[in-house]
């Protein structure tokens, strides 16, 4: 399975922090915003990626992430001139994807949650159509909606319904199989001008191959749409981090525990980054795994 990571938009709904800077370079807390997607689909075991933004955003991404040998990856990057939509990921990404399935992820949405690795790597391997992945909200009507019906099976989905069938919001998370590459360059632009996600869902619900994983209490799934709800991510991860000392989406951990590098390289990489907390982490890290230090 390949991934990408869309990161493009324009960020107005947190301007003026966006005028300059891209969104998904924003810090939530100790990293940048992308390195939290980036982390999930390095959990579901994707290691061929392609991240997608703006042409003057690309370069930066490029700078940070490089082509991801340092992680166990192969990064590449694609332009998105104008925020034409979701679904768009797939048309720019045709060659890439090739004849593989493909996971999308939103690059500012965070996951966090016990045993979501497991659940990915499951869904990855038994795709059948399309997996998604739904949490319970308390406004709805701000996402893509989905109703179930008793094994899971997505039944309709609604983008930012007045009134909600359900509290189920659609993550920004979606594992395809190789279908989606013909479904997303059959779509026409949507009333406001898009390449539709949903409309790309609703094809799979048509053909009845659209499952709805339903994330539990437990878990979070953070908004990092509005001024309030960026400053309180980065609180959620400071807190959890500071009380049990583990990192969140701290890449080279990921990497290392995935198997994509050894313990020697995650020390080195920690070297690199020595004069931050961080990489006085990924050292300890790379320690502990038995790295000669
Ligand atoms: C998009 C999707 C929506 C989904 C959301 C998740 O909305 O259209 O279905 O629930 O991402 O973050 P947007 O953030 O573009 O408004």
């Amino acid at each position: 399975m390949k991934g990408i990571i869309l990161a493009g938009g324009s960020g107005t709904r947190l301007h003026p922090i966006t005028q300059a800077v891209s969104k998904q370079l924003l810090p939530v807390y100790d990293k940048p915003m992308i390195y939290y997607p980036l982390s999930v689909l390095m959990l579901a075991g994707i290691r061929e990626i392609m991240v997608i933004s703006t042409p003057t955003d690309l370069p930066h991404f490029r700078r940070l992430l490089g082509d991801g040998h340092q992680w166990g990856l192969d990064l590449a990057y694609a332009e998105q001139p104008s925020p034409n939509g979701l679904a768009e990921a797939f048309v720019i990404g045709a060659d890439f994807v090739g004849d593989d399935d493909v996971a999308l992820i939103l690059g500012d949405n965070i996951f966090y949650g016990r045993g979501f690795s497991g659940l990915l790597q499951e869904q990855a391997r038994n795709l059948d159509g399309c997996a998604l992945f739904g949490y319970a909200v308390k406004d709805p009507e701000r996402y893509g909606v989905g109703e179930v019906d008793g094994d899971g099976t997505l039944l309709s989905i609604e983008e930012k319904p007045a009134e909600p069938r359900s509290n189920l919001a659609i993550t920004g998370l979606y594992l395809y199989d190789n279908q989606v590459v013909d479904i997303a360059a059959g779509l026409r632009p949507s009333t406001r001008g898009e390449l539709e996600i949903t409309e790309v869902n609703m094809e799979y619900v048509r053909q009845g191959r659209a499952r709805l994983n339903e994330l539990s209490r437990g878990f979070a799934w953070l908004d990092t749409g509005t001024h309030d709800s960026l400053l309180e991510a980065g609180q959620f991860v400071q807190v959890l981090e500071h009380r049990t000392g583990v990192r969140i989406a701290c890449l080279e951990e990921v990497a290392l525990r995935m198997g994509f590098i050894t313990a020697d390289e995650c020390h080195r990489l920690g070297a690199k980054l020595a004069k931050s907390g961080y990489g006085d982490y990924v050292m300890d890290i790379a320690l502990a795994a038995g790295a000669s230090g």
